[in-house]
């Protein structure tokens, strides 16, 4: 997967450069996505897009391509990295573009650096899926805008590390005693048969696998809420997940070293899956 897609060439990784200018890499004044590929199928592409477009009308930055540009690069991706497997991601993203020189301002006339690439699935074997996984809990560390996938996330890594670090495959954030999100997914949790996950607000990122899960429940009849969650409620949960594009549904079976429900995958993350 050495080809690379930067500002309207595909070229070798290695041949890919970008100013040092860039407001993306001095800033992190930049939004992305990362898209699951299946079979040569971006998953939720619109979606993804959409939300794209979203987070850059966030920062100012107005969308550089259509969604059918959007389509092509993925198309040319998959076509120039043929050794690619059945299971991937893709990861885009938009700068505000580079700068003669440093400056705080923001310029209005930049033209933005675009980059895409496709990336190696990070999805688990069905038996490390079926013993379920360990997340923990910490203070949210990041600033208040979420809901804009920016590449700022010094804040998410080092909590994600700290995690890491705890033998924990993810961070669930506690702001105002209320859990909200995790580092790179969204969670949900089951109480008495219901699924619940928390409401959309600016301090989450609207996650697509989210949504998915939802619209999948509600037509499969499980009863779902959109509700804040303490973390009284968490700890109580019977069941908890985290989605991803990446991860699809992983289920938790201990949360801050304390089994979830019976501390094995529940039923209705089989239902799910
Ligand atoms: N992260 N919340 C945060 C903070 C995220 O970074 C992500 C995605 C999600 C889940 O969104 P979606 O279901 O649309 O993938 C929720 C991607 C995978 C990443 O940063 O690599």
């Amino acid at each position: 997967m050495s080809i690379v897609y930067v500002n309207g060439e595909y070229l070798p990784i290695n041949e890919a450069k970008i100013s040092i200018m860039d407001r993306g890499f001095l800033f992190a004044d930049a939004v992305y996505e990362v898209i699951g590929i299946h079979r040569n199928t971006p998953i939720g592409l619109n979606e993804h897009i959409d939300r794209l477009n979203k987070s850059l009308q966030a920062i100012l930055i107005n969308p550089p391509y259509s969604l059918e540009e959007w389509k092509n690069i993925f198309h040319q991706l998959l076509k120039k990295n043929p050794e690619h497997s059945e299971e991937l991601g893709c990861y885009i993203q938009v700068s505000r573009g580079a700068q003669a020189t440093r400056t705080v301002d923001i310029p209005a006339h930049l033209s933005p650096t675009i980059v895409a690439f496709l990336t190696k699935s990070t999805s688990s074997s069905v038996n490390s899926l079926l013993q379920g996984f360990k997340v923990v809990t910490m203070e949210d560390p990041r600033h208040r805008d979420n809901y804009i996938k920016t590449t700022g996330k010094l804040p998410s890594l080092l909590a994600y590390h700290e995690a890491k670090k705890q033998g924990a495959i993810e961070v669930i954030f506690i702001r105002n005693g209320l859990a909200l999100e995790c580092s790179s997914s969204n969670f949900f949790l089951v109480k008495n048969n219901i699924l619940m996950t928390s409401p959309l607000t600016p301090t989450i990122l609207g996650g697509i696998t989210r949504d998915l899960i939802l619209k999948l429940a509600k037509a499969n009849h499980i009863l779902t809420e959109e509700k804040e969650t303490s973390l009284d409620l968490l700890h109580s949960a019977d069941e908890i997940w985290i989605t991803s594009s990446t991860r699809d549904i992983f289920p938790i079976t201990m949360l801050d070293g304390q089994s979830v429900g019976t501390g094995t995958v529940g039923p209705l993350w089989h239902k799910m899956i």
